[in-house]
């Protein structure tokens, strides 16, 4: 296991590509793509060979995440995670999982979070789904709004909508971005390096798109629509940023009144979202591509819980296993006013749980009850759960839409 340089980079990138099967989309020599130019490759692993040869990769971005409570926490993002065919099942993924995971806490970072191609693979290294995702598609001809509060809802938005290339409005929807994401719990910050080739466009797939920009009645721009018209007069919007629900609405209200176009995809929408609720045909909205996204794993259980904002004063003990590191704790958790303290206790547990069940509930994204229920998390009395799902709720649905 070695740690990489920049001079690392095309080997990196190359081996990478190999363990998923592909080529490089972008040349090297045009800067790789947005993705590769993002890498910290002073945070990346390369597995090697006894002779030297590369046969595994492991990467992390330095982001910040957003906890409940908005409070904002760096973390590492993993990424990169490869192992050549020729190399699988043989514990090179786990080796560089170890070695990354001592890595990072070594840099004293509390937690970690990646997305994962496929859901068998991270809950052994102690990682949990913590937020969800979805697709809602809406025919163009049923995507009336809803006339509530006494037809507000249908009167004219406030503010105004301009259509911009993404490509040449980088810096405006950094800054929205960024504003977003600092009361979004779940949401991730996107370094500067990360707009500045293609207006962080999806990274891998840099397509031209348009964005739509609302501004509110003083002119402040206060989120983006991101989108294109494809196949089927199908206008895809690949992510919809904004500070506020009047801003979506406006948002989503003129995707929905565009010309020449037969349905409307809101890509990245959160499961708890209004918009269904919003349109006067509830089964206008079809949800599709309903999936896990950002996984979370505590690396200090201490620091992470006492990170985060909480919302019900409470006392819970919880007793949490960590196999992969091989650790084993109890912690007493007291919260009053808002903030929590975590320390070691001998007291008996309320709950038994996994730190990968740990991460999946610690945004308040999944609820403690549904992981009793599904046999993971294991009560010690009736009311466990419930005292559990009153103490980790959140004050909004975590979100997260950023890929890396
Ligand atoms: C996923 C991948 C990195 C695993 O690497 P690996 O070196 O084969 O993993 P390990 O040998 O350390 O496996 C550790 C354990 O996880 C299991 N495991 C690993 N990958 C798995 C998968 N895709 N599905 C189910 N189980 C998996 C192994 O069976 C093994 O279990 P065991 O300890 O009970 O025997 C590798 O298969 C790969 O490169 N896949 C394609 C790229 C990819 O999906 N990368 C992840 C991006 S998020």
């Amino acid at each position: 296991m070695r740690s990489t340089t920049d001079q690392d980079r095309d080997v990196f990138v190359d081996t990478l590509h190999a363990a998923f099967g592909r080529f490089p989309e972008t040349p090297a020599e045009d800067g790789g793509g947005v993705w590769w130019a993002a890498l910290e490759m002073d945070r990346n692993l390369l597995a090697v060979t006894a002779e030297g040869r590369p046969v595994g990769t492991a990467g992390a971005y330095s982001f910040e995440l957003t906890l409940p409570g908005e409070t904002l926490v760096p973390v590492a993002g993993v990424t990169a995670v490869g192992v050549l065919p020729s190399h699988r099942r043989q514990g090179v993924l786990s080796a560089m999982m170890r070695h990354q995971l001592t890595e990072l806490r070594a840099r004293g970072e509390a937690m970690s979070v990646l997305l994962a191609s496929e859901a068998l693979i991270y809950r052994r290294f102690g990682y949990g789904p913590a937020t969800y995702t979805q697709r809602v598609t809406v025919p163009r001809h049923r995507g009336a709004f809803a006339g509530l509060r006494g037809g507000e809802a249908d009167a004219a938005p406030a503010g105004t909508v301009e259509v911009l290339r993404r490509a040449e409005c980088g810096d405006l929807l950094e800054e929205i971005y960024d504003r977003y994401r600092r009361t979004q719990p779940g949401a991730l910050s996107r370094p500067p390096r990360w707009w500045a080739s293609g207006a962080g466009q999806p990274p891998i797939a840099p397509a031209s798109r348009y964005a739509a920009v609302h501004r509110d009645p003083t002119g402040v721009p206060d989120g983006y629509a991101s989108y294109l018209i494809g196949e089927g007069q199908t206008l895809t919007v690949d992510e919809t940023i904004t500070a506020n629900d009047t801003s979506f609405t406006a948002l989503a209200r003129f995707v929905l009144n565009h010309d020449l176009v037969d349905k409307v995809v809101f890509k990245h929408v959160p499961p708890g979202h209004p918009l269904r609720w919003q349109l006067t045909d509830f089964r206008a909205g079809e949800v599709a591509g309903d999936t896990d996204w950002l996984w979370v794993r505590l690396l200090d259980i201490p620091r992470a819980l006492t990170a985060r904002g909480w919302f019900t004063d409470g006392e819970l003990v919880l007793d949490v296993t960590d196999p992969f590191l091989d650790e084993h704790d109890r912690y007493l958790l007291t919260i009053q006013n808002g903030k929590a303290d975590c320390t070691p206790t001998d007291r008996a547990p309320d709950l038994t749980l996994d730190v990968s069940d740990l991460g999946s509930i610690y945004l308040g994204g999944t609820t403690p009850s549904t992981l009793v229920r599904a046999g993971h998390i294991r009560p010690h009395h009736p009311n466990a759960a419930h005292l559990a799902d009153t103490l980790f709720r959140g004050d909004r649905e975590p979100h997260c839409l950023h890929w890396f």
